[in-house]
């Protein structure tokens, strides 16, 4: 049970990876002055998709660190990093619907959003390092 909490996000980060490798041609069009078609249809999925489990694989992470370690939020940098990959979350999710649903000829906005979202994807990197090192602290009869 340890376990699906960490392939969960595994599998939600490279979503994400993908999601943002659809995202580029639009960083191109809209700061690089490069002509290139953006799947806007098929980056929406897999955002929401990437972002929908991430967040749902960190409340699980949270709920199996209580199980696990007795209290909430304990182990650290690793519950740390957690809270801010929720916020980070909250924000790619939120400025993603709204740039979806309200179409128009923007800069800033799509910038944040894709900035929020590449600073989760290289944090949730970090949780990597920080969980592995609590898989096998759990793995060796627990703290
Ligand atoms: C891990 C998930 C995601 C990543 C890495 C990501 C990344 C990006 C990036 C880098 C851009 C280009 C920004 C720019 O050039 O200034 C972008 C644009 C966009 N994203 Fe996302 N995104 C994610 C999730 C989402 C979600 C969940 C939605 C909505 C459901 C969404 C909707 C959009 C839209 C509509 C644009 C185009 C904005 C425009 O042209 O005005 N994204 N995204
Ligand atoms: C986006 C990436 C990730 C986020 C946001 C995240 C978040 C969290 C949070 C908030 C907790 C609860 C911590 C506590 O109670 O102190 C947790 C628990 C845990 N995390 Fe992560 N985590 C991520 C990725 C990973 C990865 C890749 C691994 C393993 C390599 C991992 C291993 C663990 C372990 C072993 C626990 C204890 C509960 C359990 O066994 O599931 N996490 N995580």
């Amino acid at each position: 049970m340890a376990y699906a909490h960490p392939l969960l996000q595994v599998a939600a980060w490279l979503l994400g990876l993908y999601a943002l490798a659809l995202a580029w041609p639009r960083v191109a069009s809209l700061h690089l002055g490069q002509s290139r078609r953006f799947n806007r249809r098929r980056h929406q999925i897999t955002g929401l998709a990437a972002l929908g489990l991430m967040l749902l694989g960190t409340l699980g992470g949270a709920l199996l660190g209580r199980l696990y370690l007795g209290a909430w939020l304990s182990s650290g940098a690793h519950a740390w990093g957690g809270l801010l990959v929720l916020a980070l979350g909250l924000w790619g999710l939120g400025s993603g619907l709204w740039l979806a649903n309200r179409p128009q000829p923007r800069r800033l906005l799509p910038l944040l959003h894709g900035l929020g979202n590449l600073l989760l994807l290289i944090l949730a990197l970090l949780q990597a390092r920080s969980g592995r090192a609590l898989l096998l602290t759990l793995a060796g009869g627990g703290q």
